[in-house]
């Protein structure tokens, strides 16, 4: 006779959420946010249906309905114009640059909304990398006294926490004493510690128009700082080192084809942990809903509850705002 019968606990809907074991709200989510120059203006991304380039004044507007739907961070990202593109990547840390702007537009308009600017070259580099480039490669040192130039010059402007996703070996500590230096010391760093060189951000580059350029002289892919997909134990070691350089809070990116490094890295560290579910996995749920291949809301709500099963605490997701208007219907 059998004893032990799993499916008792499955019985309806009521013992189902009484034994469950995470659970998934509008605390959990960061939206990212494509912001460009211009006034009243609004760009859909191609590839990525239902997300939009705007500029700062319907940024606000939406960060306003973001906050009142309960997801209260976002994550920014600038479309920075050709002109402003060189080698060194100085118009990031321009006091009146557009993310400098958007940033007070948004702490002005709704001071409880948590703001993290994303700090890396890519988007002013003419070459479209993370990092300043001499004799054809990517140098460390010298990229890491930019971004901490940037970070603070995201401080000056009134971020919370600044959200570097360079891989630059060191950053974390060089950012930390120039924040402190500066006297930003509650200025929080949320640190891409395992971010992988990816496919998954396609869209996302023909969004920002960042991706590497095609130019014999320079790498082709970012393979040279972001981390190998065969790797896991990998991801352990630049945790750690972030760790140990003043981080406080954990990154691990892409999301979904991850989880074997969210789940270890949850059992390793008690830091908070946010993971990000990035454009290339948005597209691909957004493509097959389109065609009714899958239920859109409930792969939704399915895939960001994974996450939180993994272990995550935040969730860096552009389903954001549908998520939480079908979590609050
Ligand atoms: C660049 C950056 C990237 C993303 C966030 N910051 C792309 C890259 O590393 O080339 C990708 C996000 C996404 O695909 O949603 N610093």
């Amino acid at each position: 006779m059998i004893h032990s019968r799993n499916r008792r606990l499955r019985v309806n809907e009521s013992v189902r959420s009484l034994v469950r074991e995470c659970s998934l709200t509008t605390n959990d989510f960061v939206m990212p946010i494509f912001v460009m120059e211009g006034e009243n203006k609004e760009e859909p991304i191609p590839s990525m249906p239902g997300i939009f380039r705007r500029s700062i004044d319907l940024t606000v507007k939406e960060c306003k309905e973001l906050f009142s739907l309960g997801v209260k961070a976002v994550n920014l990202y600038m479309k920075v114009s050709e002109d402003l593109k060189d080698n060194t990547g100085k118009e990031a840390w321009n006091k009146n640059g557009l993310m400098q702007n958007t940033i007070r537009a948004i702490k002005d308009a709704l001071p409880e909304m948590v703001v993290m600017p994303d700090v890396a070259l890519d988007p002013y580099s003419i070459y479209g990398h993370d990092g300043i480039i001499e004799n054809g490669k990517i140098v460390n040192d010298a990229t890491n006294d930019a971004l901490a130039r940037m970070s603070v010059s995201h401080a000056e402007a009134g971020a919370d926490i600044v959200a570097p996703s360079d891989m630059m070996d060191g950053r974390v500590q060089v950012i930390r004493e120039a924040l402190e230096d500066s006297g930003f010391t509650d200025v929080g760093i949320l640190s891409y510690a395992a971010k992988y060189a990816s496919s998954f951000y396609g869209p996302f580059r023909s969004a920002l128009d960042s991706a590497p350029k095609d130019n014999m002289e320079i790498p082709k892919d970012k393979k040279t700082y972001q981390m190998d997909f065969h790797n896991s134990r990998e991801a352990l070691n630049e945790v750690f080192k972030d760790i140990e350089e003043g981080a406080d809070i954990i990154m691990i990116k892409p999301g979904l084809p991850y989880l074997d490094i969210v789940s270890k890295v949850r059992e390793a560290i008690d830091l908070p942990i946010a993971v990000y579910n990035v454009s290339g996995e948005y597209a691909m749920v957004k493509a097959a809903a389109q065609n009714a291949w899958l239920d859109n809301d409930k792969t939704i709500i399915e895939s960001l509850t994974c996450f939180k099963r993994a272990g995550a605490d935040m969730i860096f997701t552009y389903f954001a705002k549908e998520a939480a208007m079908i979590l609050n219907r």
